[in-house]
C-alpha cells in the first residue's frame, strides 16, 4: 500500500469516507483513525499496528454533541466531566450505542469517547461526518508517536494516508476515566489529572485492580511504551553501574557521562519529549536508557506511570 501524505485536514477525511485508515495529530499523540462504524476500515487499524484484538479503540468526535451518536447513556459524571473538560485530553468510557461494532470495543459493552484539543484533529473530524475510532499511531508495543515522523517509521506503507501536523503538545496519551459505575474510576492517568476529575466529580478515584479481576482496560495488561533499550529509572542519589552507550533524561546529569542527554526544563517538557526520545535513543542503538523519577503530582503521575511500564519487562 502507498501510504498519501499531506498537510491537508480535508483531503485526509476523504480517505476516511472511502473506508481508509489514517493518522492524524491530537493534542496528546497520534492516532491511527478509523470511521467507527466500518467494520472491515477498524480491522485495518488491528492489523497495520500489529495490536491484540482484546484491546478496545477510543472514538473520537469533532463536537460534543457528537458523543450520543456512540452511547447508551450519558451518566451524570461524564456529563459533568464532558461539560468542564471536552476538547480535552481525557476520554470517558460510557455503555456503547447498539449501532457501534464490538470489534471497536474488543467485544465491551462499553466505549472510550473523546474530542481532542487540536485544530488540525478538530477539522479533520468534523470533516469525516462520523466519528473516528483511533488508537496512537505506533506499532503495539512501541513509544506512542508524537511527532508524523514517528507514524512514518512505523506506518509506512501499512496505512491510507498520513496527515502530518504539529508535534504533540502533551507527549502522554489522555487520561482515560470509568464513567460507567457510580464512582468514577480513572484506568489510566494522563494530562487531566485525577485532583482536576475530583474537583468536579468529588468521589473519583483511581481504578486498582483486585486479584482475579479481569482488567477493566484490557489495554493496560499489554506491553507498552517500550523502547528496544533497557530502561532504568533513576533519582539523584542512584549509582549509576553500566554507561556504554547510555543516554539519560531528566532534569539534571548528576554523575558521569551519557551517549545521548536530554534535560528537561519542566515536568512538561519532559512528558511531551519522553516517547521522541525513546525512539532516538533505538535509532542509536542505546542500550539503557536511565530515567530521573518525578514527583507524581501534575503531569508527573502519568509521567511516571508510562516510566514504570517501560521499565517493566
Ligand atoms: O490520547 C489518547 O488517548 C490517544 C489519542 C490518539 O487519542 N489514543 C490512545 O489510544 O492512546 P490507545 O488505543 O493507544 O489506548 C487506549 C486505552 C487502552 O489502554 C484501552 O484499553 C483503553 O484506552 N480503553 C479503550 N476503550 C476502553 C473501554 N471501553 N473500557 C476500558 N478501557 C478502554
Ligand atoms: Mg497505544
Amino acid at each position: 500500500m502507498k501510504t498519501v501524505f499531506t498537510t491537508s485536514p480535508l483531503e485526509a477525511a476523504e480517505f476516511i469516507k472511502l473506508g481508509g485508515v489514517v493518522a492524524f495529530p491530537t493534542e496528546t499523540v497520534y492516532g491511527l483513525g478509523a470511521n467507527v462504524f466500518d467494520e472491515a476500515a477498524i480491522a485495518k487499524i488491528f492489523e497495520a499496528k500489529r495490536r491484540p484484538n482484546d484491546n478496545p479503540l477510543i472514538a473520537h468526535v469533532g463536537r460534543r454533541e457528537d458523543v450520543k451518536i456512540l452511547v447508551k447513556e450519558i451518566t451524570e459524571s461524564a456529563r459533568k466531566f464532558i461539560e468542564a473538560f471536552f476538547p480535552a485530553p481525557l476520554t470517558v468510557v460510557l455503555p456503547k450505542a447498539k449501532s457501534v461494532p464490538l470489534i471497536a470495543t474488543a467485544n465491551l459493552k462499553t466505549i472510550g469517547v473523546r474530542m481532542p484539543r487540536n485544530d488540525s484533529a478538530l477539522e479533520f473530524l468534523k470533516n469525516c461526518e462520523t466519528p473516528v475510532v483511533a488508537p496512537s499511531a505506533n506499532l503495539s508495543g512501541k513509544p506512542s508517536p508524537t511527532n508524523w515522523q514517528a507514524v512514518f517509521e512505523d506506518l509506512d506503507g501499512r496505512i491510507d494516508c498520513i496527515l502530518q501536523g504539529e508535534t504533540t503538545e502533551i507527549g502522554l496519551e489522555s487520561t482515560v476515566v470509568d464513567c460507567t459505575g457510580s464512582v468514577p474510576l480513572v484506568l489510566r492517568s494522563g494530562a487531566i489529572t485525577l485532583e482536576q476529575l475530583q474537583k468536579i466529580v468529588p468521589e473519583t478515584r483511581p481504578y486498582k485492580l483486585k486479584t482475579g479481576e479481569a482488567a477493566k482496560s484490557p489495554g493496560l495488561k499489554h506491553r507498552h511504551y517500550s523502547p528496544r533499550a533497557r530502561v532504568v529509572l533513576i533519582n539523584r542519589k542512584s549509582k549509576i553501574e553500566n554507561r556504554k552507550s547510555s543516554a539519560f533524561i531528566g532534569f539534571e546529569v548528576s554523575q558521569g557521562k551519557f551517549d545521548l542527554v536530554k534535560i528537561c526544563a519542566s515536568a512538561e517538557d519532559y512528558a511531551h519529549s519522553v516517547f521522541d526520545f525513546f525512539r532516538q535513543c533505538d535509532r542509536q542503538n542505546i542500550k539503557t536508557i536511565y530515567c530521573e523519577t518525578i514527583e507524581e503530582k501534575g503531569i508527573g503521575a502519568a509521567l511516571m506511570d508510562r516510566l514504570n511500564r517501560a521499565a517493566k519487562i
